[in-house]
């Protein structure tokens, strides 16, 4: 018999601590984010997705000499398997998330160290998958459009290689620069449901690509990573920015909400959204569309009696309109977030291999108990 009494539920685990962390600190009341102890504002304005990813995994800021060799790393392990690419060519009519979960699962047919869950060869493997996932997605957006892929380019950074195996066209220094920009803020977010995810599967020994396969499968959904691609929809169905307010307004009434708003840890503004709105402006501006700001602009407005409930716009708002306005089609935006991610799932990770406990919750039962089995032949 369940003790009822001594029971305290916290349904979706809201405000429960999981374990410590040294990956990244979040004050969800002031909006402030740190990865390994720096500033989110600093890395979006200073460092590249490189340097970050490196910091992330070795847990500190590396020396020239030590990021050009990890760059290197990177640059040696775009290229994907023939028969991965054969893979993501059956299962192209897929959505983009469900391709790359399952090109990342196909990936672990080939990596010479998949059982190995050492740290370091764990960290090996998150270098490789943060390498070779930006070619699944390019890849797979070249053949369901009946195009042959892209070589990775191997004088290209890594968010530059990404547009030019995408659109097989190298990237303007500035498209280059925002998806750089963009896949660090992705890049690392504490124990959010994708990471929580990636944790449970790592917390029964499996390994980091059953991890991230996971992590996959968990940001595809649209109260995590699936909210930009919404934003987006719901900004081309409000289509003139003299319609925002009347739409944003009819959705509240009818109790929907607004993607791109609310946040489970953050109850001010997502410190992450403040580098996306300057370049979803700018971009608009200079590629002579300023629609989509303006649009989520008065969004915004409209949502602002909502800060009194704690609810600001979150990383998501910006991200799509900048991505659109990059030509990157709408169904592809939360793969380009768990490109991102990549780095912060492997060092979740990581962090449960160096402490591991099974992570296995309770549930309460409430159903009815001792029923009297009834053979089939006796039912009525
Ligand atoms: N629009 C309108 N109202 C909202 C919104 C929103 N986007 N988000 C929360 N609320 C309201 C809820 O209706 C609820 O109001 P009530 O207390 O009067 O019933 C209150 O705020 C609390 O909402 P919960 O769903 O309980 O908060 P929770 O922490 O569980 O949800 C979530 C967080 C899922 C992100 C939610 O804010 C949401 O659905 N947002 C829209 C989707 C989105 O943008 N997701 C991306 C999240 S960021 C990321 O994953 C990278």
């Amino acid at each position: 018999m369940q003790k009822t009494e001594q029971i305290e539920i916290r349904r979706g685990l809201k405000d429960v601590y999981l374990d410590t962390t040294e990956a990244s600190f979040i004050d969800g009341e002031i909006g402030k984010l740190l990865y390994r102890g720096y500033s989110i504002h600093d890395l979006a304005e200073q460092s590249t997705f490189e340097e970050v990813s490196y910091l992330l995994l070795y847990g500190r800021l590396p020396t020239r000499a030590e990021l050009e060799a990890f760059d290197a790393g990177l640059r040696a392990e775009r290229a994907i398997p023939k028969e991965v690419v054969d893979i993501i060519d059956m299962v192209k009519a897929s959505h983009p998330m469900d391709v790359l979960r399952t090109g990342v699962s196909a990936l672990s047919a080939f990596d010479p160290e998949v059982r190995d869950n050492s740290i370091e060869a764990t960290i090996r493997k998150g270098l490789r998958l943060t390498a070779k996932a930006p070619t699944i997605v390019a890849t797979h957006e070249r053949l369901r459009k009946g195009q042959r892929p892209v070589e990775p380019n191997l004088n290209l950074n890594h968010a530059g290689n990404f547009l030019s195996m995408l659109f097989d066209k190298e990237p303007s220094e500035e498209e280059a620069y925002i998806m750089d920009v963009d896949f660090i803020l992705h890049a690392e977010h504490g124990a959010n449901a994708s990471a929580f995810a990636a944790r449970v599967t790592a917390s029964t020994q499996s390994d980091l690509h059953s991890a991230v396969v996971t992590g996959i499968a968990t940001l595809k959904g649209p109260a995590h990573g699936g909210a930009a691609e919404d934003v987006m929809k719901m900004a081309e169905e409000i289509a003139t920015p003299e319609n925002a307010e009347s739409y944003t307004r009819q959705l509240l009434e009818s109790g929907g909400r607004v993607m791109g708003f609310g946040h489970r840890v953050y109850k001010a503004e997502d410190p992450r959204a403040r580098h996306l709105r300057a370049r979803s402006k700018d971009l608009g501006e200079k590629k002579g569309e300023p629609k989509w700001f303006q649009i989520l602009s008065t969004l915004y407005d409209v949502m602002s009696p909502y800060q009194a409930k704690g609810i600001y716009v979150n990383v998501d708002f910006y991200a799509g309109s900048i991505y659109q306005l990059m030509g990157i089609p709408d169904d592809l935006f939360i793969s380009l977030f768990a490109l991102g991610r990549i780095p912060g799932w492997t060092l979740q990770v990581v962090e449960q291999f160096s402490n591991n406990i099974l992570i296995r919750p309770l549930v309460q039962y409430t159903g009815p108990m001792d029923l009297e089995y009834v053979p089939i032949e006796k039912r009525g």
